[in-house]
């Protein structure tokens, strides 16, 4: 591995917040920026990560946290934080993934700020809620390959961006809510019915 060769360990404490899909995204975009980039999706329960870091912690220099704004995910992400504290793993940050700006804002879903505050650690980005990234997953197609724009999309290039050092803000959930006449709609719709 060259001087420069990053390795990052991206992890969680539960299972399906989207490792799998933030990694592969992430690996395209990076790759795309110019980066010479290899991924491995390794299966490893909370129970092994302590060994694996025991093992590997020489060569990961670098870890991301995967958690969902739902409080069974940001526990588990605590523990896994708690694991890797224990080694010489620096920085460790945070993606928060399946972001619902609307549900954030009626305050039905904690907020990026609410899980931050229990998890404390550095943001590296957001990751919205998008069929679109269930759809690419079926076709086993990383959304950042496809053309078109998508929400989540924006998102995983952001993060990359971000990881790369790029002076670029965290995407604002506040602001990629729905748009005013979606939200007029609503409101019509539920007074007349
Ligand atoms: N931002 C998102 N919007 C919508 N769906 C998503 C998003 N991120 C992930 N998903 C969906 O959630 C599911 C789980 O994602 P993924 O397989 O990446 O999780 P994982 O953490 O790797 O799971 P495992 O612990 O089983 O390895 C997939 O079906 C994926 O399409
Ligand atoms: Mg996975």
């Amino acid at each position: 591995m060259g001087k420069n060769t990053r390795t990052i360990l991206i992890c969680s404490g539960k299972g399906g917040v989207g490792k799998t899909t933030l990694t592969a995204n992430l690996g395209i975009a990076l790759a795309n920026s110019g980066a010479t980039t290899a991924v491995l999706d390794a299966d490893f329960g909370l129970r092994n990560l302590d060994l694996l870091l025991g093992l590997e912690n020489r060569i990961i220099k670098e870890a991301i946290v995967v958690t969902n704004p739902e409080l069974s995910a940001v526990r588990d992400a605590d523990r896994v934080i708690g694991i890797l504290n224990t080694s010489d793993i620096e920085p460790i940050q945070l993606v928060i993934n399946r972001v619902r700006p609307n549900m954030m804002a009626s305050q039905e879903m904690l907020s990026i700020e609410d899980v931050q505050g229990i998890l404390s650690l550095p943001l590296l980005g957001i990751v919205l809620e998008d069929e679109q990234v269930i759809i690419s997953t079926n076709r086993g197609e990383p959304l950042t390959l496809s053309d078109g724009r998508s929400p989540a999309k924006k998102c995983y290039l952001n993060v990359s961006q971000r990881l790369t050092n790029k002076d670029v803000p965290i995407i604002d959930p506040k602001k990629e809510g729905k748009s005013l006449k979606d939200k007029f709609m609503r409101l019509m719709q539920t007074k007349v019915f």
